[in-house]
């Protein structure tokens, strides 16, 4: 229907903003683009020394992929989950950056709170776990999406597995550079100067 239809573009429409660069640039940071992983996610936010932009872009870029579910929900509830995926990929493949977009580990959270929040709470909780531990984002980012499809498989019903299972492996794909250089021992840890290309 049109109302899908409606509900499937807003979504991608919304999850294409990039909140980092918009507000790094806003704040005066620069682009984000040319700094650290070139990534446009809250992490590489956090590269330019501003944790309150960078904590900004984390739940704002959280907030679309939560908040496009929640209107399709309002306006054509058959698609909401895949309104919400349609965030994920806008924010993977945004309209305004040429398709040039990041690597979907906040929107996902989001999504996943706003989607069945049992899943998102323990998605964010491995999330936070493996981030104090090994104190890197790309890590903490690939190990809750990869255990997200079984905490799904325990607290929500079988699309939801799907749809999560799929993003997860949207989330390894935009990984690549991180994960080589995860196993090559060399990927920058949160809170230390370090730098890195792509
Ligand atoms: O969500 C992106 C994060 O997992 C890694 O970011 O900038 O270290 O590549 P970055």
């Amino acid at each position: 229907t049109v109302h899908s239809l409606l509900a499937l573009v807003l979504g991608y429409l919304l999850g294409s903003i990039p909140f980092g660069l918009v507000l790094s640039k806003a704040a005066g940071l620069g682009d984000v683009r040319k700094i650290g992983s070139g990534n446009i996610g809250a992490t590489n936010v956090l590269r330019t020394g501003n944790k309150p932009i960078a904590l900004a872009t984390l739940l704002l870029d959280g907030g679309k992929g939560a908040l496009a579910y929640l209107i399709a929900l309002k306006v054509a509830p058959d698609v909401a989950p895949l309104a919400g995926a349609a965030a994920f990929l806008g924010h993977l493949y945004p309209v305004y950056l040429g398709f040039k977009g990041g690597k979907g580990v906040a929107t996902f959270g989001g999504l996943l709170c706003a989607l069945a929040w049992p899943v998102g709470l323990l998605w964010g909780s491995t999330w936070l776990i493996v981030l104090a531990l090994f104190r890197m984002s790309s890590l903490a980012g690939l190990m809750s999406a990869a255990l997200s499809p079984f905490y799904a498989w325990i607290f929500a019903d079988s699309p939801t597995v799907i749809l999560t299972g799929a993003l997860a492996i949207a989330i390894f794909i935009k990984h690549e550079a991180n994960i080589r250089r995860i196993l090559a021992g060399t990927e920058p840890r949160i809170g230390k100067k370090d730098k890195t290309d792509t």
